[in-house]
């Protein structure tokens, strides 16, 4: 049987199909090519040069080893395995498991294959509570990933430090010890390593200058994976043979380079917002890692000069066919200010069947014998027709099917189109100054000491923090 791929499909877009006042001409997307081309070598030669580590984690041997060796440690000794980390340390995480284990996974007993899976990716107090009496007498079968690249986000680490608490107290020292994997950055300065090495717990390795964003492939998303049963070499091949295909020089060719282009077209032309709509559950949560990826890399400030800008394309996520029938409507007859790209699934490997009709209903006798599949993919048909009829231009990724391949295909499909993207924008896609502001500012309000802000003391910008952001009770209704 051929290898199941992913193709990226573009005529839709095009003025062929929705007009030249919305379509791309012949003629822009030769333009289109010409400015684009060069930039193909520039991103090979920053890859030959190491500037972009996140390319080569596909040839790794040394991360899948490592994963390896600690999944075959937890043998027989894990029936949770619960991640604690947030942004990239997370979505890329959910995102394989969703696209990759049945939705049933956590609840399957005997069907299961690897451990219950749960992430924590917020602290919310409700939340997190409510997991927390649910797993109070399973510690002992609990496997705790602590994932934080920089080691200190106050989120990860204030859950990893109520998990800390209640396994020493539960199952002591050696316990703890046992139930604890670590994946962070290996510096100096990094608290969680320091964490993992003085209390030896067991660590894995970000490499270095690989963004959360960019780490779904390291042992950020390897780990749980391959815990869970998901074939991560299989995954990583995936993205080697996308590899070749998003290193091609021929821009024509190339498909990370012509999506990239094509989202700066429709970016430069009013359509400031880009909607990613899978028709497959399984691909649901790639659309937030997704989401992070496009917004946290091109959302930025200043371009490469150091030129005030503000750019930035804004991602919003669909699911077909649930939200044909809550955003389709504005979709369609709401500003055309959109491009589509819908995710769509060529091959299921389980498709149930529709029932007959009942005697007294014929009208919905249409529906009887098709599988699943055959709606939803023609439900798909439908709603792309009735946005090129007004116009909007819509993409697709064709998988042949899902599975770990494909998924490794997508992840590295998208990660080098916005490489692409920030080349063509003329930002840094690798940076998230906005972020670490966030973060900052969480730490001077929580009392940690620092040198934050030029010439403010850490507690003086907490007051300037709070001051700015009090509720004042003249504009409360
Ligand atoms: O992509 C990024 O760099 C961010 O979204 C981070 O992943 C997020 O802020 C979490 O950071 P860390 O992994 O250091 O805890």
């Amino acid at each position: 049987m051929p290898t199941p791929l992913i193709k990226l499909y573009y005529k839709n877009v095009m003025a062929d199909a929705i007009g030249p006042r919305h379509g791309i001409t012949a003629r822009q997307f030769d333009a289109l090519a010409k400015k684009t081309s060069p930039l193909i070598a520039m991103l090979n030669e920053e890859r030959k040069a190491g500037q972009t580590p996140y390319r080569d984690l596909p040839y790794n041997e040394e991360i899948p080893k490592k994963v390896k060796k600690l999944k075959t440690k937890f043998k027989g000794r894990c029936e949770n395995l619960v991640v604690l980390g947030i942004g990239g340390s997370a979505l890329g995480i959910i995102a394989l498991q969703t696209a990759l284990k049945p939705y049933m996974h956590n609840i399957y007993e005997k069907k299961r294959t690897g451990p219950r899976f749960f992430v924590f990716d917020n602290v919310d107090p409700s939340q997190f509570a409510s997991f927390l009496h649910w797993i109070g007498n399973k510690l002992g079968k609990t496997v705790f990933n602590v994932i934080s690249r920089g080691g200190q986000t106050a989120e990860t680490i204030a859950e990893f430090m109520i998990i800390r608490r209640l396994l020493l107290r539960k199952l002591g020292r050696k316990g703890y010890q046992k139930r604890v994997v670590i994946t962070t950055a290996f510096g100096k300065k990094n608290t969680l390593l320091n964490i993992a090495k003085k209390e030896a717990l067991d660590h894995l390795r970000i490499p270095d200058g690989v963004g959360g964003r960019f780490s779904v492939l390291s042992a950020v998303g390897l780990f749980s994976a391959a815990m869970c049963g998901i074939g991560i070499d299989s995954l990583l091949e995936g993205a080697r043979a996308m590899d070749k295909k998003v290193s091609r020089r021929n821009f024509y060719k190339n498909p990370a380079a012509i999506n990239a282009a094509i989202n700066y077209h429709f970016y430069n032309h009013g359509k400031k917002i880009t909607a990613m709509m899978p028709y497959s559950y399984a691909l649901k949560d790639l659309t937030g890692w997704f989401k992070q990826l496009w917004a946290e890399s091109l959302g930025k400030a200043r371009d490469l000069d150091g030129k005030t800008v503000h750019i930035g394309p804004t991602p919003i996520k669909a699911l077909g066919a649930t939200d044909q029938h809550s955003q389709v409507q504005l979709y369609r007859e709401g500003p055309n200010d959109k491009l589509f790209t819908f995710l769509q699934v060529n091959s299921f490997d389980e498709d149930p069947r529709i029932g007959a009709a009942p005697r007294c209903a014929p009208e919905i006798s249409f529906l009887a014998g098709n599988n699943l599949s055959s709606l939803l993919n023609n439900e798909k048909k439908a709603t792309e027709y009735a946005l090129l009829q007004d116009r909007r231009p819509c993409l697709t990724v064709l998988f042949d099917k899902v599975n770990e391949y494909t998924v490794g295909e997508f992840i590295y499909l998208y990660e080098v189109t916005t490489s692409f993207a920030g080349a063509l924008f003329k930002i840094d896609p690798y940076s998230q100054p906005a972020v670490e502001l966030g973060k900052q500012a969480t730490f001077a309000l929580k009392g940690r000491k620092g040198d934050y802000k030029p010439g403010l003391t850490y507690q003086q910008w907490a007051k300037e923090i709070r001051t700015r952001t009090k509720v004042d009770k003249k504009f409360l209704v």
